[in-house]
């Protein structure tokens, strides 16, 4: 059944407040939910109540304490309904419901993980734990008891502020929680086990006391003091950038270890997977301590855009999500590299969401129609969704955007609202029209831009020639203009950038051309002499730019734009040409050669050290093999494009060999680990000319050196990633593989690293390690972390392993998706998607890939996930 936008319409009853007394048990679980409700103003007299259930089984109801006969109502697994009930007056539902923690492997309604009792409620979670309004605009306080054994269960939590607990019976306790804040089920959560804590406190803008709690397992407490670190800076920033104040009397965390996501906002009491918790210098790299403080950073941010303002429906998702992303990246940038941090945006932009708005799978930010929700927490509602806020902010200019933040907090506190609701703001505190570009919410498909420049002397002008198209996506064959923002500079010759005294041909703001035609001419006056124009600075807007500009210009762009970015992104239209040339000279079995210019700028960059450390390791990380294919567009030979990378990175190490010792030897961090941006740049750029040192004569050697004296997990990974995707057939990789394994054989989420630098081995023989490594006792097929750490980086991450000529790589992962599939669906269908362009490799994968994708839509038996994402993805 496929749900759809235009479908909307408020419930017939209003829910007043909601009552939850659990009676916690591993297997049999009581539920006793007391539900007020009253018909709302207009509402058909007659209307029955209609209540969302999944897999639910009824034990009892009554209406007004009175059983319920059976006459006056319906229920089935996953629904209730309830006629004759009163026109006007309050009345109260109590449902019984009776529920299996132990045996939910979905993760979705409360599960268990590692003994202790956990809830996961969005989208549709809670609709598993009791009979419910179970959408986004049903808001009530909620006030909740749990009881539960207490020698097992010493914690007991829920949302909002702590009632008060005791003693209970036969060896229970209870708590009692309330949530003054009225909010929607899917926030809903609960969690009861044995945890240790790391407690701290924080004091609000107004003077309020915060108590802060992180739960963690037993042992693991000082691996959370990161994250408690990171949450109080999260705090403080919400305070200072956007005015926004806690505004409970506790703020806890909880770390678990069967999470299907990231991480989860309830109100009060965010749920966390505990790869995005736990951190200390022996076992968390550079990255995982990013990860941590942007995820901490969302959740956090959640608080004001997501529960004090909620979504209307699911088809809002991005109203959330788009605002959140877009506030955790200012944040990080903040606190990091802001051009270190958007270049990593961007890169993560269009390796995941670029693919996703180019293939099947493609939809607008905000849908209309799904068949599947849980299928919807996309990259582009996430990340696009990011890129369309940061649009908004760029058009209005900071101050004006703030304005219209105020105001959206102002007015819809306490409401679930629309994307509609949200643009409305900004347009009246800046008095445009934004209905042309609300189209970056409706319109799917990542927009070509193509521009072409040419200098007139005689007239001192210099004249932009712009041409838009996006491309047709499912369902939408025809698109409209969009209104793309494109911040430009004109970079003179010595390098300064030039004043035109006139711009013509369309609005410009500040540094931003604002371009709303599909054929638009920017004409800019008083030009001396012929410039290099450097466009789409700061990656203004998520498109594509066709753009022939020469080596030479983009090699100026890259030595003289004051936006760190824009040099980061002329050194990469630089360096594609040559990885495309070399894919197909790979793939015709010819020479690899490579622009020397490309690679004196590249190495310019690096020896560079007036440049952070940060940005020339992200200069020297060549565009991927997936960015290649997507460059490449169709007809795809993944070992084609390895192939000639491999070539031109070889090519790269030995121009630069002297530069990449030099900075192999200088870039050693001295002293004890910290986490810090500057530290990790530092890391991150000594690695890279490890990297790059491999190709070069003792590799092996030098990389089997770099891992035995490695004094943290950055230089340990990388280390051993050198020597895995380098030397497979090593014996110092094979010795390097054990000693780490021994070694971190009681920590899972440092053998998750473990199994994704294996999982990642290009290369045919690859398929078999991954197969072995299932029947290694340390991996869980239960534990999402760890399917995804081999079988889904496998598929996400491995380009030649997974994408064998002879198809087996398809095979093999269209059985394990029916494997995971009948367990835990959301995972299953997840890791689906890592197909999502398969209709752009060559004919023979192409077919392979079909072949196994029509195997698992055959399937006897498919969850909606999974069938609604191989539909799609086979559909014409
Ligand atoms: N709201 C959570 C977050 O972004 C993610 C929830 C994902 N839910 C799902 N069904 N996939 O922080
Ligand atoms: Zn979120």
């Amino acid at each position: 059944q496929i749900v759809h936008l235009a479908d909307y319409r408020p419930t017939d009853f209003i829910l007043e407040r909601v009552d939850l007394t659990f009676e916690l048990d591993p297997t049999a679980t009581r539920l006793e939910a007391r539900l007020i409700f009253h018909r709302r103003d207009g509402a058909d007299p007659k209307a029955p109540l209609v209540l969302d259930g999944d897999e639910l089984t009824l034990a009892e109801l009554r209406l007004d304490q009175n059983e319920l006969p059976a006459a006056q109502f319906d229920v089935t697994p996953d629904s209730l309904v309830i006629r004759d009930l009163p026109e006007a007056a309050p009345f109260e539902v109590t449902v019984i419901t009776i529920i299996n923690p132990e045996a939910n492997g979905q993760l979705m309604g409360l599960y268990r993980t590692n003994g202790v009792y956990c809830t996961q409620c969005e989208a549709e979670g809670f609709r598993r734990i009791t009979y419910f309004p179970d959408r986004p605009d049903v808001l009530a306080p909620y006030t909740v008891t749990i009881i539960a054994d207490k020698a097992t269960n010493p914690v007991l939590l829920s949302n909002g502020n702590f009632l008060g607990g005791g003693n209970y019976d036969e060896g229970r306790h209870f708590a009692a929680w309330f949530d003054p804040f009225p909010k929607p089920s899917y926030l809903f959560a609960l969690v009861a086990g044995d945890l240790g804590i790391v407690e701290d406190t924080f004091t609000t803008m107004s003077g309020r006391e915060v108590a802060l709690k992180i739960y963690v397992e037993h042992g693991k407490e000082p691996r959370a003091a990161y994250a408690m670190d990171a949450l109080k800076r999260s705090m403080r920033w919400d305070e200072e950038r956007f005015g926004r104040e806690y505004d409970l009397d506790i703020f806890m965390i909880v770390a678990v270890s069967d999470f299907n996501m990231g991480a989860m906002e309830n109100k009060g009491l965010n749920v966390f997977n505990d790869k995005y918790v736990l951190a200390d210098p022996e076992t968390a790299t550079d990255q995982d301590y990013a990860n941590i403080e942007a995820i901490i950073a969302h959740e956090y941010f959640h608080n004001w855009t997501g529960n004090r303002i909620t979504c209307r429906d699911w088809f809002q998702l991005c109203l959330k999500e788009g605002l959140t992303v877009y506030r955790d990246h200012e944040f990080s940038a903040d606190q990091r590299s802001r051009a270190v941090k958007r270049i990593a945006e961007v890169r993560h932009l269009k390796s995941e969401q670029f693919p996703e708005d180019a293939g099947p799978l493609a939809h607008p930010v905000r849908p209309t129609t799904y068949r599947e929700i849980n299928n919807f927490y996309t990259t582009t509602v996430y990340e696009k969704g990011s890129e369309v806020t940061r649009m908004i902010a760029t058009i209005l200019g900071r101050d004006r955007f703030k304005q219209g933040m105020d105001l959206y907090f102002e007015r819809h506190d306490g409401d679930a609202a629309t994307v509609e609701d949200f643009v409305a703001c900004f347009a009246e505190v800046s008095g445009r029209d934004l209905t042309q570009f609300s189209r970056w919410y409706h319109q799917a498909g990542t927009p070509m831009v193509t521009a072409s420049a040419e200098y007139d002397a005689a007239s001192r002008s210099f004249v932009l020639t712009l041409e838009q198209n996006v491309p047709p996506t499912p369902g939408q064959s025809v698109k409209e203009p969009m209104h793309i923002p494109l911040s430009f500079a004109l970079i003179l010759d010595n390098g300064s950038i030039g004043e035109p005294s006139s711009i013509t041909g369309g609005e410009v703001t500040d540094d931003v051309l604002h371009l709303t035609e599909r054929h638009q001419t920017f004409t800019f006056s008083g030009i001396g002499a012929r410039p290099v124009l450097s466009l789409n600075r700061g990656f203004s807007a998520p498109i594509n730019l066709d753009f022939r500009q020469t080596p030479a210009d983009l090699a100026h762009i890259a030595r003289h734009d004051s936006d760190l970015f824009a040099r980061w992104q002329a050194l990469t239209d630089l360096a594609l040409p040559n990885l495309l040339q070399a894919a197909r000279d790979a793939r015709d079995g010819k020479e690899i050669t490579c622009d020397p210019a490309f690679l004196a700028a590249l190495l310019e960059v690096a020896g560079d050290g007036n440049l952070e450390p940060a940005f020339r390791a992200q200069a020297l990380a060549l565009p991927s093999e997936a960015d290649i294919a997507r460059e490449l567009g169709g007809n795809n030979d993944p070992d084609a494009i390895h192939a000639g990378r491999q070539a031109i990175l070889a090519h790269l190490a030995r121009e630069g060999a002297a530069t990449f010792e030099a900075l192999f030897a200088s870039m050693r961090t001295e002293g004890a680990f910290t986490p810090d941006a500057a530290s990790a740049g530092r890391r991150a750029l000594r690695n890279s000319a490890l990297s790059y040192l491999s190709y070069l004569d003792g590799g092996v050697a030098r990389a089997a050196d770099a891992f035995a004296s490695a004094d943290n997990m950055t230089d340990m990974t990388q280390a051993l990633t050198v020597l895995a995707h380098r030397f497979p057939g090593e014996a110092a990789t094979a010795n390097a593989l054990g000693a780490f394994l021994k070694r971190f054989d009681d920590n899972p989420l440092v053998l998750d690293k473990w199994f994704s630098i294996q999982a990642t081995i290009p290369g045919v023989a690859t398929l078999a390690r991954v197969r072995a490594l299932m029947e290694d006792p340390h991996f869980v097929a239960t534990n999402p972390n760890r399917v995804r750490a081999l079988i889904g980086t496998f598929a996400f991450a491995n380009p030649t392993g997974f994408n064998r000529k002879d198809g087996e790589g398809y095979r093999f992962l269209a059985r394990q998706i029916l494997a995971i599939d009948p367990r835990n669906p959301q995972l299953a269908a997840r890791i689906l998607t890592s197909m999502r362009s398969w209709r752009s490799l060559e004919p023979t994968r192409a077919e392979h890939a079909r072949t196994a994708l029509g195997e698992i839509s055959a399937a006897a038996s498919l969850s909606t996930d999974v069938r609604d994402i191989v539909e799609r993805m086979i559909q014409d």
